[in-house]
């Protein structure tokens, strides 16, 4: 018994030191240094870390939505952004066939943030609303001084209405609940495109943050 918890608590001021001195790499050395057994609330922690992309899939939601209103939402974007094609950049580029051209490009010389140029990529739909969720969260450090849509249905419908302004990207197919279409072999490309898409969003999410350390005595059973 005393062995044990010795070990323990071995364990966990050995994590702390380490994720102490590492800072942010500390969230990696938890993960490989506390033995899974212990019990240590680690799980609900990286949960709260990772959380916010687990909402009903952009996809299922731009399949109900509604261009006219989201050119209603677009009001909220038009102190900074002009959509027309060939319109004027404002304090934000004009934003005529953005969706699908490369994130910070072209907008006939729009000084875009070295935030958002070196996010790289394409203007998917996932980037769309990932962008459109927190375009501070998207790209740390950009110009965009706008907080955000939280309604995720408002992002789904000004995204409808972005890609009719010059876009016209072929909808992406809402993610069937039981995936039944797998018999045709092409079950393996889908997998894979989905993957990739799954992804993304972690490329631009802050590390989760290192859980604080658990009261050893507390915890120690
Ligand atoms: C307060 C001004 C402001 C508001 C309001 C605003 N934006 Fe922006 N937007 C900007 C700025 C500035 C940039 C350039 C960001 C950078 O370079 O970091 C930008 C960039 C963008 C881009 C990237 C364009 C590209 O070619 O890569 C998109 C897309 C976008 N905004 C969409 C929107 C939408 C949709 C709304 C409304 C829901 C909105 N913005 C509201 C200022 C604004």
């Amino acid at each position: 018994m005393d062995n044990r918890t010795n070990t323990i608590a071995g364990w966990v001021l050995g994590a702390c030191g380490v994720a102490l001195g590492l800072g942010i790499v500390g969230g990696m050395v938890y993960h490989t240094g506390v033995p899974e057994k212990a019990g240590f609330p680690i799980e609900g922690a990286e949960a709260e870390g990772g959380a916010g992309a687990a909402e009903v899939p952009i996809a299922t939601l731009l399949a109900s939505a509604d261009p006219a209103k989201g050119a209603d939402v677009f009001k909220k974007c038009t102190a900074c952004h002009t959509i027309a094609q060939g319109g004027a950049n404002g304090i934000g580029p004009n934003l005529y066939g953005t969706l699908g051209e490369g994130i910070a490009e072209g907008k006939a010389g729009f000084a875009f943030s070295d935030a958002l140029k070196s996010h790289g990529g394409k203007w998917g739909f996932d980037e769309m609303n990932a962008w459109l969720t927190s375009p501070r969260k998207f790209a740390s450090g950009t110009k965009m001084t706008f907080a955000g849509l939280g309604n995720a249905q408002d992002r789904a419908n000004v995204i409808a209405y972005l890609n009719q302004q010059g876009s016209n990207l072929p909808l992406p197919a809402a993610p069937a609940a039981g995936a039944p279409a797998a018999a045709d072999g092409k079950a393996d490309a889908k997998a894979e495109g989905n993957a990739t898409a799954a992804a993304e969003p972690a490329k631009g999410a802050a590390p989760a943050p290192a859980a604080p350390a658990p009261a050893p005595a507390a915890n120690a059973h």
